[in-house]
């Protein structure tokens, strides 16, 4: 018997399944104000059975604002439209956790009124928007804006919050010794670089709780010939559990080509070895993302112990009810070919999947 559809325990939160939607932003919101469709597509995933929902990734400061239709949870005036996302999971059977993302040198100066900030000043050769240099006083201000977002992660009825700090985006930025080159605490060595981070988690550790699940999304490894190596992404994994970090989806960090973490090409798990390697390290539960389409190779992933979730966003946006049909057996793949037509689409504030005609397809 397949443990892919018994329950998971992450801190005290129990998933009915190892299944989790990784965070996807829709761009469906209207002027930072939840939309029908995002409340829709949400409804579906829980409906789906989708294990746990991670939202779309919303940014912790204006700074760190990439798309239109994004949402934030930068104030509280947030938390009517978060709360109504979180009824709607919960009022479906669904559990669902905040991911706190800030853009950095993704930002979109035109929409957010700030150039795009980041550890070290530098062009970011996939748009060429030059990033402004943080001073160290406002390093320590990212650091509590990120701590004052998972605060509001909780008063929303999230269920867990989750760090984005993978590819590329500021978190994973300043964790990279490829875009951070600072001289100060900030950087150097990969603990400098590190606590950032570990600064975050013990931040919103106290604010939470003991008993509220936090997680990361982490690039344990950077595709990048000056990226660092799957060994400093376990060190300093280690780092973040010690300061109270619940668990952790492996991803990867600053790419050296833009968007490798979406492949085109994506048809079996991208971070099979590394995430094998996490695991001889790492006890707390590990949820693997990127590339998992195929039915008996997701079951592999999590009976051979090589994770103990997995992840997926295309798969979901192609069809938000595919956890159920593999439950219940009706197929066992899912028809997303990873064309990545629907990014386009949802830069036009049209999120679907080209081969259906409407986002909710079940
Ligand atoms: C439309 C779209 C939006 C995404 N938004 C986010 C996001 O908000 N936060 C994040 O961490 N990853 C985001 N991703 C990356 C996915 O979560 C995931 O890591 C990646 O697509 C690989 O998984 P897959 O092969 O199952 O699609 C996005 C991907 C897509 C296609
Ligand atoms: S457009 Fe459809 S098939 Fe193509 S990547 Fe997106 S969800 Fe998958």
């Amino acid at each position: 018997m397949s443990k892919l559809f018994e329950p998971l325990f992450i801190n005290k939160m129990e998933i009915k399944n190892r299944f989790v939607r990784s965070a996807t932003v829709d761009n469906l919101g209207k002027d930072q104000i939840v939309s029908e469709a995002q409340l829709d597509f949400y409804r579906e995933l829980a409906k789906g059975q989708v294990g746990l929902i991670v939202s779309s990734g919303l940014f912790p400061s204006l700074d760190g604002w990439a798309a239109p239709g994004q949402l934030g949870i930068h104030s509280d005036d947030m938390l009517p439209s978060l709360k109504k996302i979180t009824d709607t999971v919960h009022n479906n059977g669904g559990k669902i956790c905040a991911q706190l993302m800030h853009a950095g040198w993704f930002g979109n100066p035109g929409l957010c009124g700030f150039q795009t900030v980041g550890p070290t000043a530098m062009v970011n050769p996939a748009n060429n928007l030059s990033v402004r240099e943080l001073s160290s006083d406002e390093m320590e201000e990212k650091v509590n804006e990120l701590i004052s977002a998972g605060a509001r992660a909780r008063e929303a009825g999230f269920d867990a919050v989750q760090i984005h700090a993978a590819h590329g985006w500021l978190v994973s930025a300043i964790l990279s010794p490829v875009t951070n080159k600072r001289q100060d605490k900030w950087g150097g060595s990969a603990e400098n670089r590190a606590s950032f981070v570990v600064k975050a988690v013990e931040g919103i550790r106290k604010e939470v709780g003991p008993d509220y699940p936090v997680l990361i999304k982490l690039g344990l490894k950077e595709y990048h010939p000056e990226g660092k190596s799957v060994e400093e992404g376990i060190r300093t994994a280690k780092m973040f559990i010690a300061a109270g970090l619940d668990a952790i989806e492996v991803s990867e960090g600053v790419e050296e080509i833009p968007f490798h973490h979406i492949r085109p090409d994506a048809a079996s798990p991208y971070y099979l070895d590394e995430c094998g390697e996490a695991r001889k390290a790492i006890s707390k539960p590990l949820i693997l993302v990127g590339g998992m389409r195929y039915l008996p190779e997701i079951m592999n992933v999590v009976d051979s112990d090589t994770a103990d979730a997995v992840s997926m966003c295309r798969p979901f946006i192609n069809d938000q009810h595919i956890v159920r049909k593999f439950q219940e057996g009706a197929t066992d793949k899912s028809s997303c070919i990873s064309c990545n037509k629907c990014i386009q689409e949802m830069q036009l504030q049209n999120l679907h999947c080209v081969f259906n005609d409407r986002l909710i397809n079940y």
